[in-house]
């Protein structure tokens, strides 16, 4: 790590990018593909030999981090299949791994596993693939690389079991280190993947979903896994690794209660509610959409009138009264399914059932029940009119924010391509008349018949769709606000501290109460023009203590003040208008009183 991280500085210090850097040479760019054929016996043509006792260094770029807890074993399929290594310790967290040199970016990973009862795939210290099973299982998944290495394991799985990897494919997907909008699924036995994934005999909805939601606006992560219940979800490491990697745009949809109401798992129905309340709300707050989805019923439940009704089980109930609580959309896939299970019939029910299982989806039965979740989720799926998230970040080293008024859950921003959906009443300008139809839509003081209120689609009217409004009628794309602590900028007569609480990042610079104390800040502007550059500072004294703001070396203001807010914890703020250039640009602050400038906490710049 620590080797990793002084090869990084040097590369930095000779202004060389880390893509073209490694240990081999300075000029030698890193490959990022590779093919990977691991165990002892013979290597197949077109991939790179791999042993168990290959450990890894800088030189080969790869290798195992701890050779002596890997194992090199037979197995029973051909070619790359025919071999494997065994990972002898695992865990999420475990240093046992393979460790591939990378330059950061968005890459595919594609995993053939060795002779195999039941395996999970762990990389960055969280799970990647959950409960591969099966000799010679295959699966692939996306991963952000941020950190110049992919180091990767094959972990429990089922207790007593060999964990080993036969072969390994990386492929690099992109420059931008963030995945593709994603629909994350959590649930159980009759939502996970069963392999092989393509002709699995029994099968999970969420398995299935592939088959309706299109890999051009989606990569699908099936996060489910058999006898689940929620706390286990939650605290296993599944929850997680969702968590890790779950942004705005994308989707996170999470069905369970059928393993909590088994008394094994010692879970009240109220425990289960305040559980799943937990992720909901922690997933809420990355800005993606969360969908909870009643699990379906027992091919059974048929009354003897012929109708399938199973809404009382499963906890369902719970499940309802949650969505509404935290105002997330609910699929009902419990009633949904019920209903089509009325128009089949009974026979027809159960052979959508594993045999002799009520419980159990087989294929035909999780590709239904996937149609029903594709045809009533209410979020658009098959379309790019939402801008897509992986485009390129402004700048890597400045962390964005967005304006403190916006909802944790994050609208989607729908393209130039669906111009005027924001139009709700149809006058052909998009202004406040519209925002003000939804706000009059969600204090319900009228219908939204024609569902045009909804602008994102995810099936609640709320200020989400007040905000699309908006952004179309100021004509921005996205607001963007970067923030830049005034604790990581250049400082010259003043001293970085965090006595005073309140600030933001790691602390705040207490200027030196002198004049001619200043920080400098690097600010990176996309495009020339005006921004708003605001100031988040403190004054515990009862006086002024102006300051010159200087940009590029011109003198912006000369004398703004930043006037006292009585305690040196009260943080407030002051804002400029200030021309930048595109790329960077210097914005210096100096004290120009005996009294030295106020604490800053930040800067942040709004275009
Ligand atoms: C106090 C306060 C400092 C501040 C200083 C000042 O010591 O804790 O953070 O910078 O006053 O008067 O400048
Ligand atoms: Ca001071
Ligand atoms: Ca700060």
């Amino acid at each position: 790590m620590l080797k990793k991280k002084l090869s990084k500085i040097l590369c930095v210090l000779f202004g060389i990018s880390i893509i073209t850097c490694n240990m081999t040479g300075l000029n030698v760019k890193a490959a990022t593909d590779y093919k990977f054929d691991f165990g002892g016996g013979k290597v197949e043509s077109g991939y790179t030999g791999v042993s168990a006792s290959t450990a890894y260094s800088k030189t080969l770029g790869y290798g195992f981090n701890t050779p002596s807890n890997m194992k090199n074993v037979t197995a029973s399929g051909s070619g790359v299949g025919s071999d494997a290594v065994q990972f002898l310790t695992y865990g999420t967290k475990s240093s046992n791994t393979f460790n591939v040199d990378l330059p950061n970016g968005l890459y595919e990973v594609k995993v053939t596993l060795g002779d195999t009862a039941r395996a999970s795939v762990a990389a960055e210290g969280v799970f990647q693939i959950i409960n591969m099973t099966g000799n010679n299982a295959v699966d692939k998944f996306q991963i952000p690389i941020t950190d110049g290495q992919l180091n990767i394991l094959v972990t429990e799985g089922k207790t007593g079991t060999a964990f080993t990897l036969s072969a390994l494919e990386i492929k690099k997907l992109s420059d931008n280190p963030v995945t593709n909008r994603t629909i994350y699924i959590g649930g159980d036995s009759t939502v996970c993947n069963y392999y092989p994934l393509d002709t699995s005999v029994q099968a999970g909805w969420g398995q299935m979903l592939p088959k309706y939601v299109s890999s051009t606006y989606f990569q699908i992560r099936n996060m489910a896994s058999s006898g689940q219940f929620a706390r286990g979800f939650r605290d296993d490491g599944q929850f997680e690794a969702i968590m890790k990697y779950l942004k705005p745009g994308d989707y996170f949809i999470l069905q369970l209660g059928i393993n909590d109401t088994n008394s094994k798992n010692e879970t009240t129905e109220a425990q289960f509610k305040e559980i799943m309340r937990d992720m909901v709300v922690k997933s809420k707050a990355t800005g993606a959409t969360v969908v909870l989805s009643t699990p379906q019923g027992r091919a059974t439940d048929f009354n003897s009138s012929g109708v399938h009704n199973a809404e009382n089980r499963w906890y369902r109930p719970s499940i309802v009264a949650l969505a509404k609580e935290e105002n997330v959309q609910l699929l009902d896939l419990n009633v949904l399914s019920s209903a089509y299970f009325t128009s089949i019939g009974p026979d027809a029910t159960l052979a959508l059932y594993m045999t002799g299982d009520s419980l159990h989806p087989n294929r035909a039965g999780a590709t239904q029940l996937a149609r029903i979740a594709y045809e009533n989720l209410k979020l658009p799926l098959n379309t790019s009119s939402v801008t897509p998230t992986n485009t390129p970040t402004v700048k890597p080293s400045v962390s964005t924010n967005t304006p403190t008024n916006t909802p944790t859950n994050t609208p989607v921003v729908t393209s130039t391509a669906t111009l005027m959906v924001e139009d709700i009443n149809g006058d052909n300008v998009v202004n406040m008349a519209d925002v003000i139809m939804i706000a009059r839509s969600f204090n319900a003081q009228v219908s939204d018949t024609n569902k045009r209120c909804d602008l994102n689609k995810d099936g609640v009217i709320n200020m989400g769709d007040v905000i699309l409004i908006a952004l179309k009628f100021n004509a921005v794309a996205t607001p963007t606000s970067t923030i830049y602590q005034a604790e990581e900028a250049y400082i010259s007569l003043g001293t970085t501290e965090s006595v005073n609480t309140g600030y933001t990042g790691s602390g705040y610079v207490n200027y030196d109460n002198v004049v001619g104390s200043y920080v400098e800040w690097t600010v990176y502007a996309p495009t020339a023009g005006t921004y708003s550059l605001s100031f988040i500072y403190s004054n515990g004294t009862t006086v002024n203590r102006p300051m010159e703001v200087m940009v590029n070396n011109n003198v912006a203001v000369s004398n703004l003040d930043f006037n006292s807010t009585e305690t040196w914890t009260t943080w407030s703020n002051v804002g400029i208008k200030v021309n930048l250039n595109a790329g960077n640009n210097l914005v210096r602050a100096t004290a120009t009183t005996a009294n030295g400038g106020p604490n800053i906490d930040y800067i942040d710049v709004v275009k």
